[in-house]
């Protein structure tokens, strides 16, 4: 396979920067999530797929115990930072690399010196865990060159942590498993509970289109907080009822809606959310598997229903995408993908259907809003890898 044009970036800039070859070079991708949305931190179900987008890091160690590091996609930023310390945050991107730091040194890991320079194609912000990527690019560089030999789930777990508590996001482990585990060719789902994951292959002649909204998320940390601290009030009321439940997981559609007069009316609606997505999660992953594709798409239609009216994390742009894409005929479904709020949302459609979805959301998205998405196939491809 020839070079990929990133990987000859970081490597050519480390080259002229540091004045030596790269010890390495790893390539940790971004991700889509097929369905299972807000399910992670209710300890449910979840199908990503890794994408065919991803942050590349050429890395080399370093006698002392700092790190260099610098970034081409933010006007070749550059920062230094202790890792022999916890470094002190400064809010931009290289709270990342200084988080992983910070999670290594928690967990009685030496991390040490190093030179780097990153590149990524991932998008920002736009909900295809750009942030994932680079940390777990980071977190796997560290322990390939300190020779830690960790599991790759302890690795996701080690990078979730450092974004929880050292950037200050409280998401679940949803990104950053699939980035570290995912599977070319396959969708993942993964048991957020247990770590559990089945992969999936996705049906020849199928294909993942994915369309940005250009939208930005904006007080999506915020909301989403709200909709965490939601989903715990469902289940501290519920557990009145049910006192062996620890998380929405673990509530039936049948009991929820026998105690829906237990709960506000907006945390009921949220709760179901949670409920009724693990089940579309389950019959899904079923879905690819017996190649039962209309089926699948319907789930992903419903799903987006639930998160734009129960779950409210939806905006008109993203419905306008989703509505527009399964009028096409050959689409299956579409729904939001990520946190919501902004980003990107995905079709699965017969791959001969792509060209004339991708003309029906131009069309439609410049009527509405006077502007194009941006669209494109996305190949699920492999989770981190030393690929130099
Ligand atoms: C963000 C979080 C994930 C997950 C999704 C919503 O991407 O990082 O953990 O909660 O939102 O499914």
């Amino acid at each position: 396979m020839s070079e990929h044009l990133l990987q000859k970036k970081v490597t050519d800039t480390f080259q002229t920067r540091f004045h030596e070859a790269p010890a390495m070079v790893v390539r940790a991708p971004g991700r889509v999530n097929l369905i299972g949305e807000h399910t992670d931190y209710n300890d449910g179900f979840v199908l990503p797929v890794a994408v065919d987008r991803a942050a590349w890091l050429a890395i080399g160690p370093r006698d002392d115990s700092w790190a260099t590091v610098r970034a081409l996609d933010m006007r070749n930023d550059e920062k230094t930072f202790p890792v022999d310390r916890t470094p002190s945050s400064g809010g931009g991107w290289s709270d990342y690399p200084q988080g992983v730091v910070w999670a290594l040194l928690e967990q009685g890991f030496a991390p040490g010196g190093i030179n780097g320079v990153l590149s990524s194609d991932v998008p920002v912000g736009a909900g295809m865990s750009s942030s994932a990527a680079v940390e777990v690019a980071f977190a796997y560089a560290w322990d390939q060159l300190g020779g830690f030999g960790m599991k790759l789930s302890d690795l996701a777990l080690l990078c979730q942590k450092a974004e929880n508590q050292y950037v200050g996001v409280n998401c679940g482990i949803m990104d950053q498993m699939i980035s570290a585990c995912g599977r070319a060719g396959h969708a993942m789902m993964l048991d957020t509970r247990t770590l559990e994951r089945a992969y999936f292959s996705m049906p020849a002649g199928i294909a993942v289109v994915v369309a940005d909204s250009t939208v930005r998320r904006k007080l999506s940390g915020s909301e989403y907080n709200v909709r965490r601290a939601q989903c715990e009030q469902a289940v501290s009321i519920l557990k009145e009822r049910f006192p062996d439940i620890t998380a929405l997981r673990d509530v039936t559609p049948q009991q929820l809606d026998r105690f829906q007069t237990d709960l506000p009316e907006i945390v009921y609606r949220r709760a179901r959310h949670v409920v009724t997505e693990n089940n579309r999660v389950l019959q899904v992953a079923r879905d690819l598997f017996e190649g039962r594709m209309n089926h699948a798409g319907q789930l992903l239609l419903e799903g987006h229903r639930s998160l734009r009216d129960d779950y409210e994390v939806s905006i008109p742009e993203l419905d306008t995408l989703v509505q527009a894409a399964s009028e096409v005929e050959g689409c299956y479904g579409a729904r939001l993908t990520g946190a919501g709020f902004g980003g990107c949302i995905i079709a699965i459609a017969d791959e001969a259907a792509v060209p004339d979805i991708e003309a029906r959301l131009d069309e439609v998205y410049d009527a509405v809003y006077g502007k194009q998405p941006t669209v494109y196939v996305t190949l699920p491809d492999n989770g981190v890898a030393r690929v130099a």
